[in-house]
């Protein structure tokens, strides 16, 4: 039996909903394809969009109600210098896209149209910075370009491009990955670096810029310590208020991660085993931010997370385009769980990526558009944006040494209470005892439930089935006295709602 205590909120601490948050790149058919239809005219004159945007993705976007887009990488931002994105487009130099595909950039896609994109979803930009290859002042000059009200010739510049008000893009990375593909280098050479940057990324009006610094590669605790060291300021406005984290799920090495749909149960719990290694990386740093900062000023920002599989046969290798079944599902419905129950330091958070790529939400094919089992988790989850986080202690039945289930819980402004769960069972059913401390359910509350489940483990939609895997009532609750009790069937997840 699992038991699970829902205990009385802890003050106001916030799941912030910009832990649902996006990351789209420059990278196979996420912009190209995925949102943008700009630059090809004749799929412009067969999809619907708005300005070379498609129309389906925005509105499938919205329901979600996606709250931030981090862009325009991902490795791309280090090799991407935004000047070359502005501008009429016949006009924009052409690049390569070293990192995927070795295609070629044309650049059609840059600051006005991801700032138009962001516009059309009502989310905030997060705008990722070149650190690598760039320069102090040109982030600096992109700052001004995006936020400066009066005249200056960024300022001057936008205008002349047809923008009159700034953005005022809140969110700005300072490089991605630079102890990699971000220009290979030590935290102590970054964290230095990071100071030179961030004092020249500046604020302007009443906008104050949330500067997030690149964080550790998985579980490098070395670089979260030199970062907090050397580039976290207690109350400094001007220095580190995000540290990055990047972590995949991966099953497997490298070379043997599998099929994204092909697989087999054995697999699918090394899947979940690799889900769960979020927690202790989340656990693990933030003890270290801890130690700098107690209050929690700054915020840990997962901005790269989600599954990584082999890509689809038949597609482009740097493309990384990969189907998406209920085992991402599952992988999802944990991943927020973490992140809601870790709700005091992550801030943010963004699955990578979008569309077409990795861990994708929407997948497109030409005129067609289809939502994966991840964006059903993401609909139903997002009951949970700035919520007030309740704490959740679970104690859990185990498959293959791997905790069956996993929780969160929270209230929304309406008083309403939301609680989350997964069952990564492939097998059997697992009965959930649920105790409310500091609540009393009254025999008249109204409890209802949804849930993303579905026959086999490999169910996934596709542009012939795209309703094979979806969300649904969930009718498993009752109430006995003050004990809930639910009955999750085994691969799903579910959220349940008390009125
Ligand atoms: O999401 C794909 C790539 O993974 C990103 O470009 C990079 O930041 C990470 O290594």
């Amino acid at each position: 039996m699992n038991r699970i205590v829902v205990k009385e909120r802890d003050g106001d601490v916030k799941i912030s909903r910009h832990i649902y948050g996006h990351f789209s790149e420059h990278l196979g058919r996420c912009i190209y394809g995925g949102y943008w239809v700009g630059n090809d005219p004749e799929a412009a004159a067969s999809i619907p969009n708005t300005r070379g945007i498609r129309n389906d993705v925005t509105a499938a976007l919205r329901r979600i109600k996606i709250p931030n887009l981090r862009w325009p990488g991902g490795c791309f931002a280090d090799e991407y210098h935004w000047r070359d994105g502005i501008g009429p487009r016949e006009e924009r130099p052409r690049m390569v896209n070293t990192h995927w595909g070795g295609v070629t950039e044309d650049n059609s896609f840059g600051t006005h149209e991801f700032l138009d994109l962001c516009e059309q979803l009502g989310c905030e930009p997060y705008i990722c910075g070149n650190v690598g290859s760039g320069t102090v002042q040109e982030l600096s000059q992109w700052v001004e370009y995006c936020n400066f009200d009066g005249v200056s010739p960024m300022a001057d510049l936008r205008r002349k491009n047809g923008r009159s008000e700034p953005w005022n893009v809140r969110y700005w990375g300072i490089g991605n990955e630079n102890w990699g593909c971000g220009g290979n280098m030590t935290a102590e050479f970054y964290a230095d670096n990071f100071r030179r940057y961030a004092v020249y990324a500046r604020n302007y009006g009443k906008s104050s810029l949330y500067k997030i610094a690149c964080g550790p590669n998985s579980a490098d605790y070395h670089w979260t310590k030199v970062l907090m060291e050397k580039a976290y300021v207690k109350n400094s406005g001007g220095m580190l208020q995000g540290l990055s984290l990047h972590y995949y799920t991966i099953p497997g090495e490298w070379t043997k991660k599998g099929s994204a749909v092909e697989f087999d149960e054995k697999k699918w719990f090394e899947t979940m085993e690799k889900a769960y290694v979020m927690d202790e990386l989340v656990h693990k740093h933030g003890a270290i931010m801890d130690e700098y900062d107690p209050g929690k000023e700054a915020g840990l920002v997962v901005d790269e997370w989600g599954t990584w599989f082999d890509v689809e046969k038949g597609t482009n290798p740097g493309f990384l385009y990969q189907q998406n079944t209920l085992r991402d599902a599952l992988v999802a419905g944990i991943h927020f769980n973490i992140f809601n129950n870790y709700a005091e330091r992550i801030r943010m958070a963004n699955i990578a990526q979008t569309i077409n790529v990795l861990q994708s939400v929407i997948l497109t094919e030409g005129t067609k558009m289809i939502c994966t089992p991840t964006y059903h988790v993401f609909d139903m989850y997002k009951v949970h944006h700035d919520a007030v986080k309740l704490p959740v202690s679970v104690d859990s039945e185990t498959v293959n040494g791997i905790p069956s289930v996993s929780s969160s819980a929270s209230m929304d402004k309406d008083g309403k209470i939301h609680i989350s769960l997964t069952n990564i069972d492939t097998e059997r059913e697992q009965p959930v005892k649920i105790e409310l401390h500091g609540y009393i359910l009254s025999p008249s509350i109204q409890v209802r439930g949804k849930i993303v489940t579905a026959e086999h483990i490999q169910d996934h939609n596709t542009f012939a089935r795209e309703d094979n895997v979806a969300l649904k009532e969930f009718t498993g609750i009752s109430l006995s006295g003050q004990i809930l009790n639910a009955v999750l069937p085994a691969k799903s997840v579910v959220t349940l709602e008390l009125a």
